[in-house]
């Protein structure tokens, strides 16, 4: 579109606000009784996936040359399918919700670890999958009861589709750390919290998701050192 041209009367204005933020620029979210607190939610969780979709295929393109066997390809495209398909329930469950994604703001935090971490491998493993998408089982149990206490059972269920997936990311995300680490000669979890003191800013959070991350093969060896 031509500088200075005027808005197409069937697209929404631009926003004011820059639609991607430091994530400490971000407003607080709202409650979940309203509508508003709703939408903010499944939009901030579809901006999550469409970043998680760019970060699975960054894997296998920025990595390539390291020789890594096929079965590491294959476990990261298979993620970035699940990622669109998470992306898409989102975007849907918002045309439901009466908006869409692009309409509010979004932080820039996913795409920052990625460039942290664009140098090596076992830094990415450490901070995208164990660090971030781990972080996701910690929270996803308690943001599926407050919708379903909002009554909104629709969103829940979505969520709890995601979060079956997600325990499939970070075992993903384990299995190749781990491998990694054996190559290396590395010891894995001495690797882990190297790398997230150096590459992650500010301590894990608890309450950790012990058995969620337990199921993705994920022992709290490797984080309960690292709780702040
Ligand atoms: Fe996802
Ligand atoms: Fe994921």
């Amino acid at each position: 579109m031509a500088v200075g041209a005027a808005t197409p009367p069937d697209r929404p204005a631009r926003p004011a606000r820059p639609l991607l933020q430091p994530p400490r620029g971000m407003k607080r979210r709202r409650t979940l009784g309203g509508t508003a607190g709703r939408i903010a939610l499944v939009h901030a969780l579809a901006h999550i996936e469409l970043n998680a979709i760019d970060l699975a295929w960054d894997v296998v393109a920025r990595f390539s040359g390291e020789g890594l066997p096929r079965g590491f390809f294959d476990d990261w495209v298979g993620v970035a399918a699940e990622e669109a398909e998470h992306f898409a329930l989102l975007a849907a469950r918002l045309g439901k919700l009466g908006s869409e994604y692009g309409a509010l703001p979004a932080h820039d935090g996913l795409w920052e670890a990625a460039a942290a971490t664009a140098h090596d491998l076992v830094a990415r493993l450490a901070v995208v999958p164990l660090v971030l998408e781990a972080r996701g089982l910690d929270v996803t149990p308690a943001m599926i009861a407050r919708l379903e206490r909002a009554g909104d059972g629709a969103s829940a269920a979505i969520l709890g589709r995601l979060y079956g997936d997600e325990i499939g990311h970070v075992a993903v995300g384990v299995r190749w750390f781990e491998h990694l680490c054996r190559t290396r000669g590395l010891d894995p979890g001495g690797a882990f919290r190297d790398c997230v003191r150096r590459h992650f800013s500010g301590a894990l959070k608890p309450p950790f998701n012990d058995a969620a991350r337990a199921a993705a093969g994920f022992a709290a060896g490797y984080y309960a050192p690292l709780a702040g």
